[in-house]
């Protein structure tokens, strides 16, 4: 498939008239996920983690058995980059212990997830305080991800066993875990790593993007030829329409894989996911779950996937030559990171509950509907921190 069609933006004025976000405001949102990670800490210390989705309004405990875990140290890394306090360094420390134990041990990690685990937490360790232990616990994971490489048709199988036709997918959401590969490849000087992840990137791009510019959730690949074969998908609303989630994975995804690779000719993709995207937002500026829905239809939103295309339009931002797309992508981000401090946050923290409102894990198997995740709270802190503080990106 060739470069998809940009839609025109129906309400141009709407994101580059968009009011800049102020210090205070900023701060409101930075107050509000501290103190909530302040509370959430004295729930889970030690080995304990936060469960991926909230139940009636508040995470579970559980260990690290998970493909969200990295978030929730991710977060710790976040507050201690914004703050200089020692105590989340430290339990953020505690943490990557775990995560070197993990993948030591291959624990519940045979599916693509290894960069959502192992980026924010253990990269990250080596990138904010040169963690030794960090370092070594992110390269294991990168050489696991490496396993789940499929020659024929060049891309990162995302779960199932290796040799198992109905499993020969790739799934949008992995553009976020490619940019562990990279950073193998910068720091042990072996570009097998990166050269895979770039295949990956072009596979995805080619054939999980529709023409409209809007994403399919997953994408069969022939096993026999390696060539395309047809989409899928698992957690949005149908196989034709764009769940929100996997909308805002290829926003954000896509410019850190520009960033990596230096292939700025796939600009134009991700211009064209995030056109289509803006264009269905609903009044609030917060996307329903599958980008199907809008204001009437009673249906949750996805918080989550706001948060996550909120750090896909700052990405876009740093990126652009021209004035004209970098003010839509800075209108973007302040109209979308306005609306979760203001309607989508908790200010009174409570232990145990999230910093975002009203996300949808998977709404088919009834999980986390309309509660808060921990990629949410992970991206939302992610996006105040790329407007407050000079950040070096984790991804
Ligand atoms: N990567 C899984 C999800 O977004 O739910």
């Amino acid at each position: 498939m060739g470069v998809p069609f940009i839609e025109s933006l129906a309400d141009i004025k709407r994101w580059n008239s968009a009011k800049h976000l102020s210090k205070d405001e900023l701060e409101l949102g930075l107050i509000r996920c501290l103190a909530q990670i302040d509370a959430n800490m004295s729930v889970f210390g030690n080995g304990q983690f936060p469960t991926p989705a909230t139940t009636n309004g508040l995470y579970g405990v559980m260990g690290n058995d998970e493909w969200t875990n990295g978030f929730w140290t991710g977060q710790l890394w976040l507050a201690y980059e914004l703050t200089g306090e020692f105590r989340y360094r430290t339990l953020a420390e505690t943490n990557v212990e775990s995560f070197l134990e993990r993948v030591e041990r291959r624990h519940e990690l045979d599916h693509h997830d290894l960069g959502f685990l192992y980026t924010p937490s253990c990269v990250a360790a080596f990138k904010v305080c040169g963690s030794e232990k960090g370092r070594r616990a992110a390269i294991l994971a990168a050489d696991q991800l490496m396993t789940r490489w499929q020659g024929r048709g060049r891309f990162f199988q995302a779960w199932g066993p290796m040799d198992s036709p109905n499993h020969y997918r790739i799934i949008i959401d992995c553009l976020l875990n490619v940019p562990l590969l990279h950073w193998a490849s910068d720091v042990t000087g072996d570009p097998t790593y990166a050269a895979c992840a770039r295949d990956h990137f072009m596979t995805t791009c080619a054939h999980i993007i529709r023409a409209d510019g809007s994403a399919f959730h997953t994408f069969y690949m022939d096993p026999t030829t390696g060539g395309p074969d047809h989409g899928a998908t698992r957690q949005g609303y149908s196989d034709d329409s764009a769940w929100a989630r996997g909308q805002a994975w290829g926003i954000d995804g896509i410019p850190i894989n520009i960033r990596h690779t230096g292939m700025s000719g796939y600009r134009d993709y991700a211009r064209s996911m995030r056109n289509y995207y803006l264009n269905r937002l609903p009044e609030d500026s917060v996307c329903y779950w599958d980008l199907v829905f809008g204001d009437g239809s009673g249906q949750p939103r996805d918080s989550s996937a706001a948060a996550i295309a909120a750090c896909g339009f700052a990405e876009m931002a740093s990126q652009e030559t021209g004035e004209e797309e970098r003010t839509i992508d800075e209108g973007a981000l302040a109209i979308t990171l306005r609306s979760l401090i203001n309607n989508y946050t908790n200010d009174g923290p409570e232990p145990g509950a999230p910093i975002l409102r009203h996300g949808v894990y998977s709404w088919h198997s009834r999980k986390g509907v309309d509660e808060g995740n921990l990629w949410g709270d992970y991206f939302f802190l992610e996006a105040i921190a790329r407007k407050l503080i000079t950040w070096n990106p984790y991804w």
